[in-house]
């Protein structure tokens, strides 16, 4: 069965503890967080400080998303927030193997992320060592963009790739409905959504729409 993963970039700023635990109460089963550092992506969101004062208000896995030119130097600071998952970005990981080992040492389950422009070979040889494969279905940095039809070829790739690991692939932006339903016929186990879980705030009934 399919996870849905809200992000809490589309969330109400001032209120996101509330936001936090309504969406749980409405069967979220994995909280997204979208951290941005203004220089990788071009906008800026959330620090390890925001994530760990956030902590004690969830139950579940706190998935963050490091979209960042150093995510290296950042590993440590989310985990000690409290990170579940952390995904680091593919293309600003020079030795991605041994990002990957430093993210599993901590606890966290190990994640890659890689751009709409990024193939899939980047992951050939570090398979072993992942747990989740964020595939980017919009460019990075807004919620709210329009879904990349490109990119289902590269998850039917991915989910071949992957063969009998135990590895999720996740997928992240522009996902409604009908662009969900496209994901998980080609593999997707983990769906991101922003703008489609708060829309007029029915966070119960947009989850279950995605699902
Ligand atoms: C984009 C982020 C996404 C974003 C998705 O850079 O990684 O997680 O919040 O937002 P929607 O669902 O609105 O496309
Ligand atoms: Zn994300």
């Amino acid at each position: 069965m399919v996870l849905i993963a809200p992000s809490m970039l589309s969330a109400d700023f001032s209120a996101l503890r509330k936001d936090l635990e309504e969406v749980e109460q409405a069967g979220a089963d994995l909280i997204h967080w979208d951290i941005m550092d203004g220089h990788y992506v071009p906008n800026l969101t959330f620090g390890a400080g925001v994530v760990k004062q956030l902590r004690p208000y969830s139950k579940l896995p706190f998935d963050v998303h490091l979209m960042v030119t150093n995510p290296d130097d950042m590993i440590s600071w989310f985990a000690e927030a409290g990170a579940d998952i952390i995904t680091v970005h593919a293309e600003v990981c020079p030795h991605l193997d041994r990002t990957l080992d430093v993210i599993r040492a901590t606890g966290c389950q190990a994640g890659v992320s890689l751009n709409p422009s990024t193939p899939e070979d980047v992951l050939n040889y570090v398979l072993d060592k992942t747990d989740v494969i964020l595939v980017m279905t919009v460019n990075p940095g807004f919620g709210g963009q329009v879904f990349l039809d490109s990119q289902l070829e590269k998850i039917r790739r991915i989910k071949a790739m992957i063969g009998d690991r135990d590895i999720k692939i996740e997928v992240d932006g522009g996902i409604n409905p009908m662009t969900a339903a496209e994901c998980i016929s080609v593999g997707a186990d983990i769906l991101v959504a922003g703008t489609s879980v708060f829309a007029g705030r029915n966070f119960r009934k947009n989850i279950e729409a995605l699902r």
